[in-house]
């Protein structure tokens, strides 16, 4: 058989193979009777998109059907950047590509590059041209090369798809508002107020400072539209299965460029239900599937990760529960870890987030959560009501005392961020800022080195998809001009969307003088080498002894880990008793971080403020 009818007959047999499951889930959203019909075109899109699909692009699905944990091993560390802020270009992407490969990075997410429309484009989440580039970060072939070198150097490329909405200048909103009927059905539109008025009073709101409201009114659609984030964002409507066929066809594109991990922008708001607040509607879930799916035929090489910085009990979904268990997203924001995170570095104590992450249930083994400490986005305080009551902490109290903390404004506060949309009926204060700034390097506190250290050695050693975001590795503060550029002075989320600071001429950027950089990569070697940090394995959250420490069990084959995480500016202990049940109070008892044995006393180990240890037994056979 020839490569290219081998090729084909693998198609059809991914057809045959996942077909039935196609119409499973498209029966689940549009009925039965119209779920053969979806499907059938469906297939077609993928059967033409496989078609122009190139040869080394197959043998990379061979590959990645071959080894489908490949993004689970412990060596694998994300990174997320702009690329103008990261490196000018997309060429100058590609130039850079080695300082990202020496600090271990395996994927890159290069934030929204697709064209999006002219004048405020939130942060390029308002596409305008999906199939092109902007042009000043370069062309569709400089995308098709970056992602061939990147891969050259063992990085696989991620990029955005928006699929909630579009720009109001996207061909689709423009056919819409001038009378196309067929496209004007591509966007929820209303004549008068009486629907969306219905709507609105279950529905919160996103931006409340800079759009309030979820929708806007068209002069030319002579509508209302439904406008979840910004006026200029018009949100597509799923329950049109044209527009399912348009996106499996963005899906297949963009993974014929190259792009190997396509992230599902702001995937929670994509089914409207009366009377909820619609987001994370089963809907939405069956809709991933189905995509999953036809990028499974069509594409196999590639990995969906689910952006939904939603609420911990709506999070498991994402990565599939039930049936629908590893057949939509194979990745997740774990957004309900960086919150707890966040709330442990400013309270000191772990209660609430073990409580929290022990009622998270484990993910589909096949899957990953993206472990983060910051992205190109605000954070807000989604911890729910039910956690923190049975940690017995307050939890409007305690929301309220973070956004205190973290702007700065609280006594003794270490922090520097900004407040984030304001919402006054709801008393919500999201929160900017850089990492390091959040953490306490600004104002030189003497822990905050530490503590940006241990931070990272949580996400490190929690299991999943760790991902930095650009300028952590290297402390990098607010960007005290971010307002200068008047296109960005409504949205304080720029004042973490800093320049990476490379020195003049090289390709490489001043260490940092407090460790920061030095500290991060030796964590992520030693990663490297603990198969207990392999995403598939379990995570365990203990009940904390020392109410300062979080203990973090991975068991696995090779012996267990305990990773013990010291929140508190004080010294703390791993109870001896924890180690006893482990089986690691043996003489092999080793930090993997220091690579040494750690002192004990009494049987437990003490710990150094905002100390972080990974202990494992290196005299198991
Ligand atoms: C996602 C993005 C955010 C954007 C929103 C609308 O949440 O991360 O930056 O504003 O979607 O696209």
């Amino acid at each position: 058989m020839t490569r290219h009818a081998a090729d084909q007959s693998a198609f059809e047999g991914r057809v045959s193979r996942w077909r039935p499951e196609l119409v499973t889930c498209l029966g689940r959203v549009y009925g039965e009777d119209a779920a053969q019909e979806v499907a059938d075109r469906l297939v077609a899109v993928a059967r033409t998109g496989h078609r122009s699909r190139s040869p080394d692009l197959r043998e990379l699905d061979e590959l990645r059907q071959s080894e489908p944990e490949w993004f689970q091993r412990p060596s694998m560390i994300g990174y997320a950047a702009y690329a103008d802020r990261f490196a000018g270009t997309l060429n100058g992407v590609g130039e850079r590509a080695a300082y990202l490969e020496a600090l271990g990075i395996g994927y890159l997410h290069l934030m929204p590059l697709l064209t999006p429309r002219p004048g405020p484009d939130d942060g390029g989440y308002a596409v305008q041209d999906y199939r092109s580039v902007r042009p000043d970060l370069g062309s569709v072939d400089d995308l098709r090369e970056l992602s061939t070198a990147l891969r050259g150097r063992g990085i696989s490329l991620c990029l955005d798809l928006v699929l909630n909405h579009v720009a109001r200048e996207h061909p689709w909103a423009e056919a819409a508002r001038a009378g196309d009927e067929d496209k004007r059905a591509y966007f929820h539109v209303f004549a008068d107020r009486e629907t969306p008025d219905a709507y609105e009073r279950s529905l919160p709101e996103v931006f409340p400072a800079f759009a309030p409201g979820n929708f806007t009114w068209d002069d030319d659609l002579d509508g209302w539209v439904w406008t979840t984030f910004n006026d200029y964002q018009w949100d597509v409507d799923w329950s049109n299965p044209a527009v399912l066929c348009e996106y499996a066809d963005l899906v297949v594109s963009l993974a014929n460029l190259g792009v190997e991990v396509l992230r599902l922008d702001a995937i929670a708001f994509l089914w409207k239900r009366l009377g909820t607040d619609c987001q994370n509607q089963p809907e939405v879930h069956d809709l991933t599937q189905a995509l999953r799916t036809v990028a499974r035929i069509a594409c196999p090489a590639v990995l969906f990760k689910a952006e939904a910085i939603v609420g911990p009990s709506d999070l498991p979904a994402y990565l599939g529960i039930g049936e629908r268990a590893g057949k939509v997203s194979d990745l997740a924001y774990h957004n309900s870890l960086m919150v707890q995170i966040w709330s442990m570095l400013a309270s000191g104590e772990t209660g609430l987030a073990a409580r929290a992450l022990q009622r998270l249930p484990q993910p589909p083994s096949t899957t990953a959560w993206v472990t983060y400490l910051r992205c190109h986005d605000d954070i807000g305080w989604a911890i729910s009501d039910g956690d923190a009551w049975a940690a017995g902490v307050d939890p409007a109290a305690h929301r309220r005392f973070l956004s205190e903390w973290y702007s700065g404004d609280f006594p003794g506060s270490w922090a520097r961020g900004l407040v984030f949309q304001q919402n006054l009926a709801t008393g919500d204060r999201r929160i900017s800022g850089s990492l390091a700034s959040l953490a306490g390097l600004e104002v030189d506190d003497p822990g905050a080195a530490a503590r940006i250290l241990l931070a990272h050695a949580i996400i490190l050693g929690f299991g999943g998809v760790p991902v930095l975001w650009m300028g952590d590795e290297l402390g990098l503060l607010n960007d005290a001009g971010w307002a200068d550029d008047v296109a960005h002075a409504d949205d304080n989320r720029w004042v973490h969307r800093p320049r990476m600071p490379w020195s003049v001429g090289t390709g490489s950027v001043e260490p940092d003088q407090r460790g920061i950089n030095a500290g991060l990569r030796d964590l992520i070697d030693v990663r490297r080498g603990l198969p207990q940090l392999h995403a598939a394995v379990p995570t365990e959250i203990w009940d904390p002894r020392d109410p300062g420490v979080l203990l973090v069990v991975r068991r696995h084959p090779a012996g267990p880990l305990l990773g013990a995480y010291n929140v508190t500016d004080q010294e703390r202990w791993v109870a001896a008793d924890v180690l006893a049940w482990l089986g690691l109070h043996t003489p092999g008892l080793s930090d993997a971080i220091s690579d040494r044995a750690p002192e004990l006393r009494d049987g437990a180990v003490p710990l150094a403020p905002y100390a972080a240890a990974w202990l494992i037994d290196t005299d198991r056979p």
